[in-house]
């Protein structure tokens, strides 16, 4: 198990939100935590765009909310024009990145290697690194699917990665944006196989593992019935402060 015991309950806004949304989504999301029965049954965490991080973390200090940046090279510093390093994500302020999301891996050309490098890269500094796997329509239908989850969950893991300082999210890429949920014996079949593809190189199976693809408030009870779901990664609805906040308050 990861940092916690509880419920993850992470948002990636993904190229979403200028200066004043992300001052209005946090602002609606601190003010949630701040009902008097409100219970700290999860944790959340919140990505932003990277321009928006510094605002992100000033704001949320003191409070139970985290932040993760949604990208980070594999470099520490130097003449890579355009990126931006792990140190500097951690310097901000922010504990987590998402890595290896389907979009860099489908749009920039992000391969396992380099996604293991990042993560690398990322838990050399402190972060904990949300690595992204989940395979397309084209191979859940040709039958690949459990390979591919497993190639890319041996080849996206760095060598320092261990079964607590590195979360997974599996994000079947069909799921992503589209409204079409997993079935729930799909997230089983994964994140068992995710589970057996753990033992197998760390010696337990005892990894925090989020699903994530098209997880909406109506849809969000019977994920958390999983028992080996651990928590969820949010795209559109993270965006909402009241569908995001039902998600968590879902997982309680
Ligand atoms: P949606 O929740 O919008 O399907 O996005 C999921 C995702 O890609 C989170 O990283």
């Amino acid at each position: 198990m990861s940092f916690t015991n509880k419920k993850i309950i992470a948002g990636n806004w993904k190229m979403n939100g200028l200066k004043n949304d992300a001052w209005k989504l946090t602002n609606d999301l601190l003010s949630k935590f701040e009902s008097p029965d409100e219970k700290l049954g999860f944790e959340m965490i919140i990505c932003p765009p990277a321009t928006l991080l510094s605002e992100v973390v000033s704001m949320v200090d003191g409070s139970p909310i985290k932040v993760g940046a949604q990208n980070c090279c594999d470099k520490l510093d130097g003449a890579y024009t355009g990126e931006i390093s792990p140190v500097m994500v951690k310097d901000i302020g922010a504990n987590f990145v998402i890595l290896g999301h389907s979009e860099r891996r489908s749009y920039y050309g992000e391969t396992n290697e380099l996604v293991a490098k990042k993560a690398e890269a990322a838990l050399n500094q402190g972060l904990t690194p949300i690595i992204c796997i989940g395979e397309t329509l084209e191979q859940k239908e040709n039958g690949s699917a459990l390979a591919v989850i497993e190639d890319q969950f041996l080849n996206s893991i760095p060598e320092n990665a261990t079964i607590e300082n590195i979360i997974i999210a599996y994000e079947p890429v069909w799921a992503i944006g589209t409204g079409k949920v997993a079935t729930l014996q799909d997230i089983i079949d994964v994140h068992t196989k995710i589970r057996e593809v753990a033992e197998k190189k760390f010696g337990s199976q005892n990894i925090s593992i989020l699903y994530g693809g098209s997880v909406k408030p109506n849809n969000a009870k019977d994920i958390f019935s999983l028992k080996d779901v651990d928590g969820v990664l949010v795209g559109g609805a993270s965006l909402k402060a009241d569908d995001f906040w039902a998600i968590a308050m879902a997982s309680v």
